[in-house]
């Protein structure tokens, strides 16, 4: 880790800059397109750190439709699991981008219970490739969390793995508001 770890909700969630494949969590969530057969960004550095078992092991998901998530092994990677959640492309906010985007935490947190994981790490997802403005993409990310952590048992820790400063910047100003 990059060091600097805010934390919120009695530590249950922490936001950090990392390099999420070193994360040592139960589980890191990719953010992937609808083949769910690797790409750019995050899905690539994901890619790479697991080795070529994570493309075979996608290659028989079928895909996913954008807001949904599909979970593999994590093989070579620290984490036991990669959850694959398919984020929005961002076209302007009025083609329900924000209920797709909080689909994809929501769903990637109902697969993290069924496998009995208790640590979880989200990147930023749709805010690279895919456009979305990072500010109102932490929001429905952090409230989503904060509803699932509020209702639902057994995930003891949320990370938000951020990749840059800015985006560091941006997600602990809004938890400062959605998380304290
Ligand atoms: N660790 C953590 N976060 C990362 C890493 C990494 N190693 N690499 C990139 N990121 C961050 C980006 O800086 C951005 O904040 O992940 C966030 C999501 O950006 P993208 O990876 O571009 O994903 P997204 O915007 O959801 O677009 C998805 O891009 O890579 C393709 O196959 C992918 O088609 C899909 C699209």
């Amino acid at each position: 880790m990059d060091g600097v770890v805010t934390k919120f909700l009695e530590g249950r969630v922490s936001i950090l800059r990392d390099d999420i494949t070193v994360l040592n969590v139960d589980a890191i969530v990719n953010a992937a397109n609808e083949s769910l057969l690797g790409g750019g960004g995050v899905d690539g550095a994901i890619h790479r750190a697991a080795g070529p078992e994570l493309l075979e092991a996608c290659r028989s998901l079928g895909g996913a439709k954008t807001g949904d998530a599909k979970i593999t092994p994590g093989f070579a990677l620290e984490a036991a699991y990669v959850i694959h959640a398919v984020g929005p492309v961002w076209h302007g906010g009025d083609h329900g981008e924000a209920e797709l985007l909080r689909g994809c935490y929501v769903r990637a947190l109902e697969l993290a219970s069924r496998h009995d994981v208790r640590r979880i790490a989200f990147p930023c997802i749709s805010t690279g490739v895919y456009g979305y403005p990072i500010e109102p993409a932490a929001e429905i990310a952090q409230q989503a969390v904060r509803h699932w952590l509020e209702h639902e048992a057994g995930i003891e820790q949320v990370v938000f793995c951020c990749f840059s400063d800015h985006d560091l910047e941006t997600y602990c100003r809004v938890a400062s508001r959605v998380l304290s």
